[in-house]
């Protein structure tokens, strides 16, 4: 076995383990901590504009890879999608989306080294947490400026295939010979982000209410005071 074999065969296993072991082991052990661990109440104003931005920016970097890395690229071929077209509608709404998560987590990152209140209540967790992102994202954002040029590498017959034929057991390390280290460096700061997950507040991306859509309305009623009689 050689180094790409470990690299892009094995340790994606290893961090699969982790990511998904942990999260089993946290529910178990720690499931009232299971939670975003708002700090809303200690600060309103910097939170509602970085949170926004981090989330919204996020959003659409997840849709991008969804789009760009699980959708085939033999879809796109039959639907009549060039790469060029493919390579330019990725940078004008990724870069974007990109940016926003970037400033989005520099607020929050600024907000919890500044107000006192919430420094103090910041986890070692909480501190990983927001490096980790930062650096994911950085990472992401300078494999995209260095492939800026259209007629650059095409990670959607590369990485893509490599990435979809983990999930399936189709172990390929061989594709991502000639991926450039850019990417290959954010692959890597993505897969110490998993690692440290299960441990943090990121638990809470999959505790998104579903039941709260269907649930029953809560009846507020204006509590009239009762008139004193005789
Ligand atoms: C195994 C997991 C991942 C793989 C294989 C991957 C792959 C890629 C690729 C191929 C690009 C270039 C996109 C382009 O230039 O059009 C990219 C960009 C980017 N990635 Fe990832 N990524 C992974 C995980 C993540 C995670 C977890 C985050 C965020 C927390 C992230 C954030 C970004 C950002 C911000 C960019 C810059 C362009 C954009 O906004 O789409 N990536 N990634």
């Amino acid at each position: 076995m050689n180094a790409a074999d470990l690299l892009w065969g094995v340790f994606p296993y290893i961090v699969l383990t982790i990511f998904i072991g942990g999260h089993i082991y946290r529910y178990q052990k720690d499931q009232f901590g299971w939670t975003t661990k708002s700090s809303e109440f200690l600060e309103k104003k910097w939170l509602r504009i970085g949170s926004t931005l981090f989330h919204w920016g996020i959003l659409f970097v997840f849709a991008g890879h969804i789009m760009g890395l699980i959708v085939p690229v033999a879809l796109y071929n039959s639907l009549g999608v060039s790469q060029h077209f493919y390579h330019n509608m990725a940078i004008i709404f990724g870069v974007p989306a990109g940016i926003a998560a970037l400033v989005g987590l520099v607020l929050l990152y600024w907000r919890r080294v500044s107000v006192k209140r919430i420094k103090a209540t910041t986890t070692t967790g909480d501190w990983l947490t927001l490096i980790f992102l930062g650096l994911v994202i950085v990472t992401g954002l300078t494999a995209t400026g260095m492939n800026v040029d259209s007629h650059g590498f095409d990670y959607r017959t590369t990485i893509a295939p490599w990435l979809r034929g983990l999930f399936v057991f189709n172990v390929q390390p061989e594709l991502m010979q000639t991926v450039p280290i850019w990417f290959k460096i954010h692959i890597y700061a993505s897969f110490a982000l998993y690692v440290i997950w299960p441990f943090t507040r990121l638990v809470h991306v999959f505790s998104f209410p579903l039941r709260y859509l269907r649930r029953s309305y809560v009846i507020y009623k204006r509590r009239v005071p009762v008139k004193k009689m005789g």
